[in-house]
């Protein structure tokens, strides 16, 4: 936990969290598992691992607190050019966590939705995920969105190639593109933009991460690595985001 937040906690350790404003969608830049390991002398694929525990409690928590949506940047279209070890051991820790989410899925209610180039994963893992996406398609208490093989920039590209198609084919006039048409045509374009983005690890910066949708969202920072991040520190963010004035640009 970083000094800023110990500092927080102190002064907000009586507030409560207003059920009113909870921010509907929650972004998170799960990094750091790496260092974590390091820190200790190992593998870094063990940081992964205890990353998965920590991606659990914080679905578990999400969905207990009563965020509506929660996206989780699990791997990035930049990351394919870690070794192929590490790239397979991710590949297989995502596998399993599918599996042994689905029943927790189904009795809380979530609903698993998957942005990014999903064709590019391996056969196995798009099977269990089209698999489980398919039976908590009903589910209404949250949406868990995993952005896997994403880059924000791809997404625009893919954006640009489809609304390009469709000028060139006559079925959309130039001139009638607007931001909602750019919208439509992002891999996110049923889920509201996230109102608060969270990374953890100290990086200060994006990383390609939902390059269009967080025009406004509120950015936080943290210095803990993500298997240290714990549902404290969770809420704490949550009420320093609840402290905020957002003002999209009006006076
Ligand atoms: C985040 O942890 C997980 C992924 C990017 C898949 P890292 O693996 O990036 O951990 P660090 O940044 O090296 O500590
Ligand atoms: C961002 O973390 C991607 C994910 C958390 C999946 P990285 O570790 O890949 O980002 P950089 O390399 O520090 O920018
Ligand atoms: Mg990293």
């Amino acid at each position: 936990m970083n000094s800023e937040l110990s500092a927080a906690d102190v002064s907000d350790r009586d507030i409560q969290l207003d059920p009113a404003r909870l921010p509907a969608h929650v972004a998170i830049i799960m990094d750091g598992n790496g260092r974590w390991a390091r820190q200790r002398l190992l593998n870094r694929v063990l940081g992964h691992e205890k990353g998965a525990d920590t991606v659990r409690a914080i679905v578990t928590a999400s969905r207990e607190i009563g965020i509506s949506t929660l996206t989780l940047y699990a791997f990035s279209t930049e990351n394919w050019q870690r070794s192929v070890l590490e790239v397979s051991a991710l590949m297989s820790l995502l596998k399993k966590f599918l599996e042994s989410e689905k029943p927790v899925m189904m009795a809380n209610d979530i609903r698993l939705n998957a942005i990014g180039q999903i064709e590019r994963l391996p056969d196995d893992v798009q099977n269990v995920l089209r698999a489980v996406m398919q039976a908590t398609a009903e589910n209404q208490g949250m949406r868990l969105n995993l952005a896997l093989s994403y880059g924000g920039r791809a997404e625009i590209v893919r954006m640009a190639r489809t609304i390009a198609e469709k000028a060139i084919s006559g079925v959309l006039e130039p001139s009638s593109i607007t931001e909602n048409t750019i919208v439509d045509y992002l891999y996110t374009h049923d889920i509201p933009d996230p109102d608060l983005l969270i990374r953890t690890s100290g990086e200060m910066r994006i990383s390609n991460f939902l390059l269009w949708q967080i025009a406004y969202s509120e950015l936080y920072f943290t210095s803990t690595l993500w298997p240290d991040f714990s549902k404290e520190e969770y809420v704490n963010i949550l009420k320093a985001y609840q402290q905020r004035e957002r003002r999209f640009g009006a006076a």
